[in-house]
């Protein structure tokens, strides 16, 4: 079975075409990441203006990458939430015309559920259930639980921001550019990670904070410069020195990177009939992250790093594994289209 599959949720337009939920016969992701560089992250109205110009030729390339017509496609995906309200608009109009035109069903998928299934992608072998799944990615921190196919239940989440917001925010207070995951990494190879002693925020069972970590941080780089906290956050960076921001990175990656793990630790121990970890989203293609978690847990996948971040290939898997599952068809018109923070 051939899957177009659309992905517009923030800021990158992309479109794959998958056969089967696994094997990849296209996958073309146009990012704007140099647009939102030098801003520190995302507008959400000059995203969708973006996707708006960009969409169309996304999807032709696809196609035309895969050396396929719209005769060959049996089905067309498309990430309906949670994401940035117009740029979830875009990918979402483009997809449901698409199907109207070409006489295709159509699949709403939701965002994470997408990154999970990544996992499921050109793998040499296969996640087993019962699994825990790590998602961590821009806009969510979760851990869920997969009895099988297409069943999810949140088991933990974050209370109030992401890790790649924390991420993003923490480069931002060290004047590292957006996205900051790369960033922060790049910048931590020669710093030194025991150097600053971050507190992990301490929330009961298998849920996350990532503000309070942010703010760990803004307090220990005033304190580092001996500066007052009142001191503006957007000036600290002007007063740190290479090794300084180098030291603050990697004590930062190293603390989130724990804290993820920790948790997902916790998870196991309550749960100690899972067969198998898979973590998803854009922070997966950290690699502190992949090391430490193949050191600490048994089987643990990650997509291949390419498929991290947000692509159109994910979208077609999750609506494979979907279809497999009996799920039928999906006007996303018909669904609540604002965004939700609970995969259902
Ligand atoms: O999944 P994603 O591409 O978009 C959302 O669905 O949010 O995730 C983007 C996030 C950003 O916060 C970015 O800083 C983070 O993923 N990220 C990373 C890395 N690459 C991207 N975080 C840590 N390490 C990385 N190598
Ligand atoms: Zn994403």
């Amino acid at each position: 079975m051939l899957i177009l599959g659309i992905e517009t949720s923030c800021d990158e337009t992309a479109a794959a075409v998958v056969e089967d939920g696994s094997k990849v016969l296209s996958n073309v992701v146009v990012s704007q990441i140099d647009i939102f560089a030098e801003y520190g992250g995302v507008i959400p109205e000059v995203a969708a203006r973006n996707h708006l110009e960009v969409m169309m030729p996304v999807v032709r390339k696809a196609l035309e990458d895969a050396g396929k017509t719209w005769d060959d496609i049996d089905a067309i995906a498309v990430t309906h939430t949670p994401g940035l309200l117009g740029s979830l608009l875009v990918g979402t109009l483009t997809a449901r015309t698409l199907a109207i035109i070409h006489n295709k069903p159509l699949y709403a998928v939701h965002h994470l559920k997408s990154h999970i299934y990544a996992n499921w992608i050109n793998a040499d072998s296969l996640p087993e259930f019962p699994l825990l799944a790590l998602v961590v990615s821009g806009g969510h921190t979760q851990i869920l639980r997969m009895n099988a196919h297409n069943h999810f239940e949140i088991i933990g989440t974050t209370r109030d921001d992401a890790v790649g917001e924390c991420f993003d925010k923490v480069a931002k207070i060290l004047g590292l550019p957006y996205p900051g995951g790369p960033a922060i990494t790049k910048a931590g190879l020669s710093g030194d990670k025991n150097k600053f002693k971050l507190p992990k925020p301490n929330v009961d069972g298998l849920d996350f904070s990532f503000s309070g970590l942010k703010t760990a941080v803004l307090r220990a780089v005033q304190s580092e410069l001996g500066l007052p906290i009142s001191h503006p956050s957007y000036d600290l960076k002007n007063h740190l020195s290479e090794q300084q921001i180098s030291d603050f990175a990697a004590s930062f990656e190293k603390t989130a990177v724990d804290y993820l793990l920790e948790k997902l630790e916790k998870a196991y121990e309550m749960y100690p009939e899972t067969k198998s970890f898979v973590v998803a989203g854009g922070v997966s293609a950290n690699q502190a992250l992949r090391e430490e978690s193949v050191k600490r847990l048994p089987n643990v996948f990650f997509p291949e790093p390419k498929f991290s971040g947000d692509n159109g290939a994910m979208v077609a898997a999750a609506a494979y594994f979907e279809i497999k599952s009996g799920v039928a068809p999906t006007d996303p018109y018909k669904l609540n289209i604002m965004p939700r923070s609970a995969i259902n």
